[in-house]
């Protein structure tokens, strides 16, 4: 009898109270050969991070902050699909744990109510012929309260037990949410994104809508049309064209 019902992620399990960054931490670990689906979690984090040099505020005890350690062998071009993989998890976790109807943003935060409630942070260890490894950071917020959040956030930013009017259950959150990751990795490695492109379309924001596209430098405003069986974006311009997003940011409801 095992407390953990999965095969693979988070056998190996790192744990921290206090730590400035699961991902760094776990890209550590990486770096020194742990195996896939080495998982590293932390109560708190003093310097957690989000994408595009942002904070993720991390405070004890009320939300979930871990980092999975991935060996895929696939192309390097794949590799953006598996934090759509991970978005599409968490939101299935938060369905099974809850009444409620997680939204995916594209490419990584999912929503409750139109407001965030986790992110993605994936990074890439990358060699000439393929992946090195991968770590996948998630910051779910759980039991956080409006004021547990940075002031700068508090209108944009929930937790699930806001959101369902109650505590949750942070270790039974963690083991289904390990289950679920395995589960659609298994079958992501095994059958591609076209498997589970449906699955993430039926849970997506801002779907036909006109949204600010932010791509390095590059801002531009278009429709949002969906996603491609790579799990490009497909946003039509103003000239009407197609364009394929791998990666950026999109604002929904721009000015
Ligand atoms: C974002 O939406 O900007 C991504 C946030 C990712 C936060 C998580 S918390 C666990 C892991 N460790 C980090 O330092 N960041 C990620």
């Amino acid at each position: 009898l095992s407390v953990l019902e999965t095969k693979k992620f988070g056998r190996n399990y790192i744990y921290y109270h206090s730590i400035n960054s699961s991902n760094e931490k776990a890209k550590e670990f990486a770096r020194e050969g742990a195996e896939e689906g080495t998982v590293v979690l932390a109560e708190e984090q003093q310097a957690g991070k989000g994408r595009l040099g942002r904070t993720w505020h991390s405070p004890l005890g009320l939300g979930l902050y871990l980092s999975i350690i991935l060996r895929p062998s696939i192309p390097l071009a794949l590799t953006p699909q598996i934090t759509l993989l991970t978005a599409l998890s968490i939101a299935k976790t938060i369905e099974k744990m809850t009444s409620l109807g997680p939204a995916i943003k594209w490419p990584n935060d999912i929503l409750l109510d139109g407001k965030k409630v986790c992110g993605i942070l994936t990074e890439l260890s990358a060699e000439m012929d393929g992946v090195k490894h991968i770590v996948v950071g998630i910051g779910l917020n759980l039991n956080q309260e409006a004021t547990d959040f940075p002031t700068a956030v508090t209108s944009q930013a929930s937790s699930v037990s806001m959101q369902a009017g109650e505590k949750v259950d942070r270790l039974a959150f963690f083991n289904k949410l390990l289950m679920q990751l395995e589960d659609d990795y298994e079958h992501w490695l095994e059958q591609g994104f076209s498997a589970i492109r449906q699955q993430w379309l039926d849970r997506a924001v801002g779907l036909g809508d006109t949204v600010r596209v932010i791509a390095g430098s590059a801002q531009w405003q278009g429709r949002m049309e969906g996603i491609d069986d790579m799990g490009a974006l497909l946003v039509r311009n103003k000239a009407g064209e197609i364009q394929q997003l791998m990666s950026g940011e999109v604002t929904l409801r721009p000015e």
